[in-house]
């Protein structure tokens, strides 16, 4: 690149999912390798990112305010670049742009390769650049898929870490897109169609992570069991056989995996959970609705029974399977009797935690078309609190189950909430997560040096239960961290080929 952008401050801000996290560690990396420094200070930043998400209407009315604010700041300081990327820049496009004419770059998900360049782009000419499919694209006409993956899968592997910063958690993608077209949902038409990426890629990738001391890693996918692709030596790698290979990456502790999709599971994934060490019991697998016919008009291509069979199964197979959903209350036509099957779908399935969302109609989706929005807001609001507290009441039965038991703990670094949950500095105590994915806070043993246990596996006694977080006291110490840290460098894309 021509230009000189280094010494430069960037403030990136993330919204939705899992893909979204890693796609904007993915950018900082890109950025920081073009000088570009992180910071908080927003309104003061010459690089203003946001890495925005389409599923619910009021992600986007977050991200319309943040630009409303930033309008007279822009004019202001007129070098400040202004950039939207990621789902709702493709959703919207040129519209977004029409109506907020100060941003200077949108960039789609499946477009972040090009970001350096749109950035440099801006800053020489001082004109608007995009980046999205069907839109000046390089890959709209013939919307050269192929490319799309290298380029993306070239971005995947430039991650890289430094041993002193690196994280004991993270992401690693496994597919990209989504093929189920579920009627409510945007994913598909801004992230594309279902792509799974090499298994080389995907277990280089936890390699490298693991030798940058990273101890849990979470594959992630929209519907992460349907992956399944074709190895170097030309053998089929369903998601079972991937996950073994991830597990038995030297130094990895943990490793677990969504979104799960309850059509078409396959129960070779639920032996893998039960038969390796590493791969933890944790199942995030929406139902979104307990109502047959619901599921029928939100194209979920499973029924109420077939979910809970499956169900029964992972807890027959992992015994201490825990279960997470998400819920959509207010769905099109969703009657009194429909909503009362998730209600009781919550108390039968007694998920360790749900999210439940209100029904949010979103332009280019099926149900948008086709089904009119007729659940009135209240209804909705009054649905999503009654779900929340019968799934408030299933966590208190599950964390009275879970008062005096031990639990396996792996330190994440001091603990950001005091045990009452203020937010004051919480006297030297740690924090970490079961493989249920519950934040745990526990004193570090007498004169150890709390910092010496992050990234270990500990035994923990559950002492007490609170809102925020769960306490305990320290039973053992499983695996301490002895071996140092080594520096990372990226992985090299050349060494590795890509399948077409
Ligand atoms: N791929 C994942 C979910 C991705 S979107 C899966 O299929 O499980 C995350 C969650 O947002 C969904 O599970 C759903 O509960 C919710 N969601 C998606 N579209 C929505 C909409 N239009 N309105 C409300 N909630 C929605
Ligand atoms: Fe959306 Fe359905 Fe795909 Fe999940 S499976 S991302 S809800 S279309
Ligand atoms: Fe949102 Fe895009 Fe994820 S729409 S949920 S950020 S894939």
């Amino acid at each position: 690149m021509s230009h000189d952008l280094a010494d430069k401050t960037l403030f990136l801000e993330t919204f939705g999912c899992q893909m979204n996290i890693l796609d904007s560690e993915l950018v900082l990396g890109q950025l920081a390798r073009l000088g570009y420094r992180r910071t908080a200070d927003r309104d003061g930043a010459d690089l203003v990112l946001f890495n925005t998400c389409s599923v619910r209407d009021h992600a986007e009315q977050k991200v319309y305010s943040r630009l409303g604010e930033l309008r007279p700041i822009k004019t202001a300081r007129p070098d400040m670049i202004l950039g939207v990327i990621g789902c709702q820049a493709q959703r919207e496009g040129e519209n977004l742009a029409r109506r907020f004419p100060h941003v200077d770059l949108l960039c789609s998900p499946g477009e972040l390769d090009r970001l350096p360049e749109l950035i440099a782009a801006v800053a020489s000419t001082r004109e608007r650049a995009f980046a999205l499919h069907g839109l000046q694209s390089r890959r709209s006409s013939t919307l050269d898929r192929a490319r799309e993956h290298d380029a993306l899968e070239a971005l995947d592997l430039s991650r890289s870490f430094s041993p002193d910063a690196s994280p004991i958690q993270a992401y690693v993608r496994v597919q990209r897109g989504c093929d189920k077209f579920c009627t409510y949902c945007v994913v598909p038409t801004v992230r594309g169609k279902e792509r799974s990426r090499r298994p080389e890629h995907i277990v280089a990738e936890a390699q490298m992570l693991a030798r940058a001391g990273c101890r849990e890693v979470t594959l992630i996918g929209q519907t992460v069991n349907s992956y399944v692709q074709v190895d170097e030596a030309g053998t089929t790698v369903t998601f079972a056989r991937l996950l073994e290979r991830v597990a038995a990456v030297p130094g990895l502790v943990r490793v677990r995996f969504v979104t799960s999709y309850p059509g078409d599971f396959d129960e070779d994934i639920l032996r893998v959970m039960a038969d390796v060490p590493n791969v933890c019991p944790f199942l995030h697998i929406p139902a979104q609705s307990g109502s047959d016919r619901v599921l029928r008009a939100m194209r979920r291509q499973y029924t109420a029974a077939d979910y809970y069979r499956l169900i029964d199964r992972a807890r027959e197979i992992v015994s201490d399977v825990s279960i997470v959903g998400d819920f959509i209350v207010g769905f099109p036509g969703e009657s009194d009797a429909d909503f009362a099957a998730s209600v009781e779908m919550v108390r039968r399935v007694r998920y360790k935690n749900s999210y439940i969302f209100k029904y949010s109609a979103r332009p280019g989706t099926a149900a948008f078309r086709n089904q009119p929005d007729d659940v009135p807001e209240p209804v909705k609001r009054e649905r999503n609190r009654i779900l929340l507290d019968e799934q408030e009441a299933v966590c208190q039965q599950l964390n009275r189950e879970l008062l005096g038991m031990t639990v396996q703990v792996l330190v994440e670094g001091p603990s950001k909430l005091a045990a009452d949950g203020s937010t004051a500095v919480a006297r030297g105590q740690l924090a970490g997560r079961t493989q249920a994915d519950r934040i745990v806070v526990f004193d570090p043993p007498p004169g150890a040096e709390p910092a010496s246990l992050v990234g270990s596996l500990c035994e923990v006694r559950v002492r007490e239960i609170n809102p925020y977080s769960v306490v305990g006291e320290l039973v053992a110490v499983a695996a301490p961290l002895s071996a140092p840290r080594p520096a990372v460098t990226p992985l090299g894309y050349k060494g590795l080929t890509v399948l077409r």
